[in-house]
């Protein structure tokens, strides 16, 4: 159940309806790389404006540091939200004052407009309440569909939330039943993939996801740093030699939890860290002194599908290789062809998130087999973290304020 306002039953007609979208989208040269956040994020957007809501958006782009930054004006983004929602979607080159005022006030009831950039302004990030109260001015409702901005405590996801009726948008709704069925009320067993560089970035989130899966499978340069720890040698692979000792507090408490960590048994290594370069495979504990471990391999790939069998739930963040550079992208995508086709054939369900995951997935073509692929990055750390998400937490006490879950 979740303790928080949905738009169901939300009589949005007539309403001014304030809606905090992430439009943080990747744009080289002027051009957007990927539109996923706006494709998530239109339906909730299509079904305000079908029940006659006057739809006003507003986010984040970027981080101008709350000076205005042309190149990072929301005006391209809300054209290509148009085209996605196939109906005209207004401008405003501002998110409050006098002229966001006067064009709020001459909608009708369906239309939408997107307004400027929340971050052009200090108080966003401030969470500034006089900020966040010239936000909402524009508002009747206020609907949250940003689950990857919400664990920023800023102004339009945090702030507004204190002054106007405040709802989860369908996108917010859709990742929070998703992570809720990966890590709080998940069928087990329930196994985790998390890989990564470094654990001393990982450590918060390692430590939350130990208590909560029954297996770990530890991928990544972060694999190096405990097979250091347990003594084995891995050459000139990356490593944090420092963080040796944490390796075996974290192997020695997921002992204690009844959590199996699964480390690499074997890998790919090379000379050079360069596409198509020459290449070895070795078992973990042959490692030439001269050589990094840049894969997972083959038997490591045959383990983690073994053991994927027998899971009903696997929640995903991180590749198990440098899947940047060919041809150590292969563990990566052999194991998440498998997971996809465990998830079609219904015997598991893959919840995946951050950045790197979502690249990784979408390199290997399976992002829409997955049973959930998030469109938070930092958001879906520091919820493998266990944090708690202002942006959220606050929809959570508007919910029990309004008497509705
Ligand atoms: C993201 O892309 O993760 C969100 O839009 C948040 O952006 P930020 O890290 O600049 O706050």
């Amino acid at each position: 159940m979740m303790a928080f306002c949905t738009l169901d039953g939300v009589d949005a007609r007539g309403k001014r309806v304030l809606v905090r979208a992430d439009l943080n989208v990747p744009m080289h040269d002027g051009v957007i790389t990927d539109d996923t956040r706006l494709q998530r994020v239109a339906p909730t957007i299509r079904e305000l404006a079908d029940k006659g809501a006057r739809v006003v958006v507003f986010s984040h782009f970027d981080r101008p540091k709350g000076q205005v930054v042309p190149s990072m004006s929301l005006r391209p983004i809300a054209l290509k939200l148009g085209q996605i929602l196939g109906q005209p979607v207004g401008f405003v080159a501002e998110c409050v004052g006098p002229t966001v005022e006067a064009a709020v006030g001459a909608m009708a009831d369906g239309d939408i407009i997107v307004l400027e950039n929340t971050r052009f302004h200090a108080g966003e990030e401030a969470n500034d309440p006089e900020f966040a109260k010239a936000l909402a001015q524009n508002g009747d409702i206020f609907v949250n569909d940003a689950f990857s901005a919400a664990h920023r405590a800023h102004a339009s996801t945090e702030g507004v939330a204190h002054d106007l009726p405040s709802f989860a948008g369908r996108l917010m709704q859709a990742e929070l039943s998703a992570l809720s069925a990966a890590l709080e009320n998940p069928e087990r067993p329930v196994g985790a993939i998390i890989g990564g560089s470094k654990i001393s970035t990982k450590l918060d989130l390692i430590g939350n996801v130990i208590e909560k899966v029954d297996t770990l499978f530890i991928t990544g340069a972060m694999a190096n740093t405990f097979l250091a720890a347990e003594g084995m040698n891995v050459g000139k692979s990356l490593q944090e030699a420092d963080m040796h000792e944490t390796a075996r507090r974290i192997a020695h408490l997921a002992q204690e939890k009844g959590c199996e960590i699964v480390l690499p048994v074997d890998a790919v290594v090379a000379r050079e860290f360069k596409a198509n370069v020459p290449t070895e495979t070795c078992l973990i504990g042959e490692v030439p002194d001269d050589a990094m471990i840049l894969d997972a391999g083959p038997r490591t790939v045959e383990l983690i599908r073994d053991r994927l069998d027998t899971l009903r739930t696997l929640v995903w963040n991180g590749p198990l290789g440098a899947f940047e550079i060919a041809p150590f992208d292969r563990a990566t995508v052999e194991v998440a062809q498998y997971a996809a086709q465990l998830t079609e054939e219904g015997k598991l369900k893959t919840i995946a998130g951050g950045g790197d995951t979502v690249s990784a997935l979408r390199h290997a073509g399976v992002v829409d087999e997955m049973t959930y692929v998030s469109t938070a990055g930092g958001a879906f750390l520091e919820w493998l973290e266990g944090k708690i998400l202002p942006g959220i937490e606050v929809l959570r006490s508007a919910g029990h304020d309004l008497g509705l879950t």
